[in-house]
């Protein structure tokens, strides 16, 4: 791989041990994927925050680089980490698991990084524009880069974003290359599509399908942002999808129309089986939306919809910091909490120790969540939804 002077100053230690470890890290990830040389990037999004996912060996390893003083080159935001990160105490998150939460997001301030704490950056003053390349973690929002806005990121893992964050660079491989961002897989989608969670259970079918591919969607007629955060966010899970592109609605596809490529067929069947899928669970213990965060108009349509109720579960919805002060100015808290509520700010139900809280069975509308909660948080899984779930109707 060519390296300019300054990165082979950057290679041998030049710029401190810090650089050099991380861009160490840069290289090698260049040469298992053939990249020809390493690009600039504009902007970062660091994944791995919660300490539920990194413990204590990250907890250590964020301290370790803070204190050497090593700022990152480039803006950087971060991802959820696994509580609210003013209320923990009010909504019972374990005060042993806060301490090194807090602990870890100083870590990161003290690099530099913009503590924005959501897997939706692009809500919230990360927002790349069309073409620009950028290296970002999170796969939700990895997907909604490339596929919705149309910039360029591969899939990065948490330590090779904070990596390009430190030096302001990636290896030039992969997604970043036009060629690369063609479509592997042509899905004709056969059914109407009516909810978040309609999109969620196509994304997870499709990912299943496709993996690491590039599906092609065709027949989808419209779809909201929200949609396609909830469409991607599924596919990145249940396969590793890191762009998709539908017929008439996403930047790339009028000049990545697919030919040749394998073809499949998704109609009322194949749906209905992902919800049997993801459902595990009856009669859940609380519900949880907002995977990815929530968008202002998500909870503005769910202080619409809860309003002079109040809900028989736990209800939380789960955003960034910045949209919920805007939901509190607007009034939509306050509804949400008359309705028996919580905007939870910061978190999700993923990355937050939901197990040690009691909760056993969670009900989402979102197809990501779905698809990790059995895992990571040993939960049974209802999965409706939006109104479905509001309404109590969970079997
Ligand atoms: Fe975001 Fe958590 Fe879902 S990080 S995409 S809300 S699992």
């Amino acid at each position: 791989m060519y390296l300019t002077k300054e990165q082979e100053k950057m290679l041998s230690g030049e710029q401190g041990e810090t650089v050099e470890r991380m861009f160490r890290l840069l290289v090698r990830l260049g040469e298992i994927y053939g990249a020809d040389k390493m690009i600039p990037v504009s902007s970062v999004q660091v994944a791995g925050v919660s300490y539920k996912s990194i413990g204590d060996p990250g907890l250590e390893f964020l301290e370790d680089i803070a204190a050497k003083n090593t700022k990152v080159m480039v803006h950087t935001t971060l991802n959820p980490p696994g509580m609210d990160l003013l209320d923990w105490d009010k909504l019972g998150f374990p005060k042993d698991f806060a301490v090194k939460q807090l602990r870890i997001m100083d870590a990161f301030k003290k690099m530099g990084i913009m503590t924005t704490a959501t897997c939706t950056p692009y809500l919230v003053g990360n927002l790349p524009h069309f073409g620009e390349h950028i290296a970002w973690s999170e796969s939700s929002a990895v997907s909604f880069a490339n596929s919705v806005i149309g910039a360029r990121t591969n899939r990065e893992g948490g330590p090779s974003a904070l990596a390009a964050a430190i030096c302001g660079l990636t290896p030039n491989y992969g997604l970043h290359i036009a060629e690369k961002r063609k479509p592997t897989l042509l899905v004709r989608v056969g059914v109407e599509l009516k909810s978040n969670a309609d999109f969620g259970a196509l994304g997870y079918h499709v990912g299943k399908i496709v993996k690491d591919g590039i599906p092609y969607l065709k027949g989808i007629a419209r779809a909201e942002v929200d949609q396609l955060k909830a469409l991607g966010a599924a596919m990145a899970a249940s396969g590793a999808v890191a762009l998709y592109h539908i017929e008439g609605i996403t930047p790339e596809a009028e000049k990545m129309a697919p030919s040749g490529i394998e073809a499949i067929d998704v109609g009322e069947n194949e749906l209905q089986e992902a919800y049997a899928k993801l459902n595990t669970g009856k009669e859940p213990d609380i519900i949880i939306l907002g995977c990815p965060h929530a968008s202002l108009k998500e909870i503005a349509n769910l202080a619409c919809k809860v309003e002079g109720r109040h809900m028989k579960k736990p209800l939380w919805i789960c955003t960034s910091r910045t949209t919920k002060d805007t939901a509190t100015k607007m009034g939509f808290t306050e509804i949400i909490e008359r309705a028996g509520g919580k905007v939870v700010a910061d978190t999700c139900a993923v990355v937050a120790p939901i197990e040690q809280m009691g909760y056993k069975t969670t009900a989402v509308d979102s197809g990501k969540a779905a698809n990790y909660l059995p895992s990571f948080c040993k939960q049974q899984v209802v999965f409706k939804s939006l109104d479905d779930l509001l309404e109590g109707r969970t079997s």
